[in-house]
């Protein structure tokens, strides 16, 4: 065998055995590289005579492209056997479920969906959002309200009294959202549109009453304000609430410090076992407390009652969160159980509103 095919087949077996891209570089350079045995029998055409050049030529540029075509055969075939063994390191199944990020994880606690879709309904009837302190003064908390002193609401085993400071006066948790109606009277001019969610505080635990609770208030001070405005906007809003087509209100007298004529609102529904639908039936479920703002309230905010009549509501958040999402005790809605927040919890990208649904 000629040292030319001698070469060949030893260059040919190297570029065989190459297992990695580094090992066929090394053998690249080995046989092409500067000092490379194929280019050291290239350089020595130049001293050949023209007839020996006619020979040895073609032999020796055959064997430099037959090592450089193996060489990027297999340069080839290596690149492939590693794409090929990362695909099958890094697959992907895309028939897994996709994983939940944090933000879908999480769920809104039925009391923050509730205050969404009330404040949706009533923002579209032309209602603001107002809020006061869980702390109040006594003045803000009853006084005001007409509340008189010696009123049973005042004892101290229904409300959250505070250690009196100097000056003899007690604040306390707030027993009702009403204060913020007080507030609001003092701090901007009729007309006024105003509901009021919030958490109060009454002495008091059991399955429907936990100490720490949510109300919200409805507020409307105008010229010429009335029991009809306030009849429709409470059947227009428990309707887009409940989301039923109708609902039957009964409206009893009844009697709160202020308001007059003071009202409780029943709505009717169907009590089946556990469960409460609203729209049809024949039982009643009391809903709300309500009235026309008493003149003394007026009164006590600047308000002159020749002038300026008006009407106000105050419900229970958690009770109507309750009655609408099928949740039978309240104690559970502060217990801070993630299993009951994600069976009862909401989506927080579904926000409600009128338009796209509320709940
Ligand atoms: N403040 C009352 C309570 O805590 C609820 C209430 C009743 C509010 C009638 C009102 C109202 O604004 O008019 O039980």
């Amino acid at each position: 065998m000629s040292d030319i095919a001698k070469l060949e087949q030893q260059v040919l077996t190297d570029v065989a055995a190459a297992a990695d891209e580094a090992a066929l570089e090394a053998v690249r350079v080995a046989a092409l590289g500067r000092n490379g045995t194929i280019t050291g029998l290239l350089k020595t055409l130049g001293a050949m005579t023209p007839d020996e050049r006619r020979v040895q030529g073609p032999l020796i540029n055959g064997l430099k492209d037959k090592v450089t075509e193996a060489l990027t055969a297999r340069r080839d075939a290596l690149k492939n056997a590693a794409l090929d063994a990362r695909l099958n390191t890094e697959t992907v199944d895309v028939t897994l479920p996709v994983r939940e990020s944090p933000t879908e994880q999480g769920r809104i606690h039925p009391i923050s969906q509730v205050i969404d879709e009330l404040t949706a309904i009533f923002a579209d009837m032309g209602f603001k959002v107002a809020e006061g302190p869980d702390i109040e003064t006594d003045d803000l908390n009853f006084t005001k309200l007409n509340i008189p002193e010696g009123h049973p609401a005042r004892q101290m085993q229904d409300s959250f009294y505070f250690n009196p400071k100097p000056d003899g006066s007690r604040p306390l948790l707030r027993t009702h959202t009403s204060p913020v109606q007080i507030r609001t009277m003092l701090a901007q001019k009729p007309p006024i549109r105003v509901i009021t969610p919030g958490r109060v505080y009454r002495i008091d635990s059991d399955q429907t009453h936990t100490p720490m609770f949510h109300q919200v208030e409805g507020l409307v001070i105008d010229k010429g304000s009335n029991l009809g405005h306030l009849k429709w906007i409470l059947e227009e809003s428990m309707k887009a609430f409940f989301e039923v087509d109708q609902v039957k209100m009964r409206f009893r007298p009844s009697y709160f410090p202020f308001t007059e004529p003071s009202l409780e609102v029943d709505i009717q529904c169907r009590i089946e076992k556990n469960e409460v639908r609203f729209g049809e039936g024949n039982d009643w479920m009391e809903i709300l407390g309500c009235g026309m703002v008493h003149p003394n309230v007026l009164r006590n905010c600047g308000l002159d009652p020749e002038e300026y009549q008006g009407f106000a509501w105050g419900m229970g958040i958690d009770r109507i969160a309750m009655l609408k999402y099928g949740m039978p005790d309240l104690r559970d809605f502060f217990a801070a159980d993630v299993r009951w927040l994600s069976h009862y919890g909401f989506r927080p990208l579904d926000l409600p509103t009128l338009a796209g649904g509320l709940s």
